[in-house]
C-alpha cells in the first residue's frame, strides 16, 4: 500500500520523506491556505522532494477553467497529479487532461456510483472521503470496500483508491485490509501509526539492563 502525506507543509513533507514514508503529496485548496504561501511555489517545492505524484488541486468550477488551471499545474513539474472535484466539468476536464497522459485525482467522492464514473473519464486516482463521511453518521469504510470490491469486477480499470480524510491509525489499517491502493495521511495520524506503548516500554527495559554490562557497542 502507497502512503501519500495530506498537507503542504514542506518541512513536514522533508522530514517524514527522510523516513521513506512518503511515496506522494496530496494537497487541496483548504491545505494550500493554511500555509499562507503562493501555491505555485509550494507545488514546485514539494515536487522536488518527492518523485512520486503530487497532487494539485484546481479551483475553476467550469470545464475552459479546470483546463487550463490543470495544465498550468501540470507545467510546474513533471509529478503533479492534477486534482479535480467530482462534478461534470470535472469530469470532463479528467477525461481531457487524462487523454494528453497527465494522472488526474478525482477528489470529493461519496458513493460508490461516483467512483464508478471517475473510473470511465479515465482518472489515475479516486479519492473518497472516508472521515467526512464518518462525521455524517455514514460509514467511510464501507464505500472504501464497495468501490474497491467494484473496481476489482472490471480488470479494464486502472484507477487507484487513494482514501482521504484519514483522521486515525484505524482507517488506515482497514483501508488496507480491504485492499485500497494509497491512503493520504496528514503527518499527526503517520506520527500515531508508530506509536505502540510495549515499544516505548520494551525499549526502556532494553536500555536499563544494558546500561548494567557497562559495555558500549562502539
Ligand atoms: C485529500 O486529498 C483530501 O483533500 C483530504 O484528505 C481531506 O481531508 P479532511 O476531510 O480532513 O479535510
Amino acid at each position: 500500500m502507497k502512503f501519500f502525506v495530506d498537507t503542504a507543509d514542506v518541512a513536514e513533507i522533508r522530514a517524514l520523506a527522510e523516513s521513506g514514508l512518503v511515496d506522494g503529496v496530496t494537497t487541496n485548496p483548504s491545505l494550500i491556505a493554511k500555509s499562507g504561501r503562493k501555491m505555485s511555489e509550494v507545488i514546485a517545492e514539494i515536487c522536488a522532494i518527492t518523485e512520486g505524484p503530487v497532487s494539485a488541486e484546481v479551483t475553476a468550477t467550469d470545464f475552459a477553467g479546470m483546463l487550463a488551471e490543470g495544465k498550468y499545474l501540470r507545467g510546474i513539474a513533471k509529478n503533479v497529479a492534477v486534482k479535480v472535484p467530482l462534478t461534470e466539468a470535472g469530469l470532463r476536464t479528467c477525461r481531457a487532461l487524462s487523454q494528453e497522459g497527465t494522472p488526474v485525482n478525482v477528489t470529493l467522492c461519496f458513493s460508490a456510483a461516483q467512483a464508478l464514473l471517475a473510473a470511465k473519464a479515465g482518472a489515475a486516482f479516486i479519492s473518497p472521503f472516508v472521515g467526512r463521511l464518518d462525521d455524517i453518521a455514514h460509514d467511510g469504510m464501507t464505500l472504501i470496500g464497495d468501490i474497491v470490491q467494484i473496481y476489482r469486477n472490471y480488470p479494464g480499470i486502472k484507477t487507484e483508491v487513494l482514501v482521504a480524510s484519514v483522521r486515525h491509525p484505524v482507517h488506515l489499517v482497514q483501508s488496507a485490509k480491504l485492499g485500497a491502493h494509497v491512503a493520504t495521511l496528514p503527518p499527526a495520524v503517520i506520527r500515531q501509526l508508530l506509536k505502540h506503548p510495549l515499544t516505548d516500554s520494551g525499549l526502556s527495559a532494553f536500555l536499563a539492563d544494558w546500561a548494567k554490562t557497562g559495555q558500549s557497542i562502539l
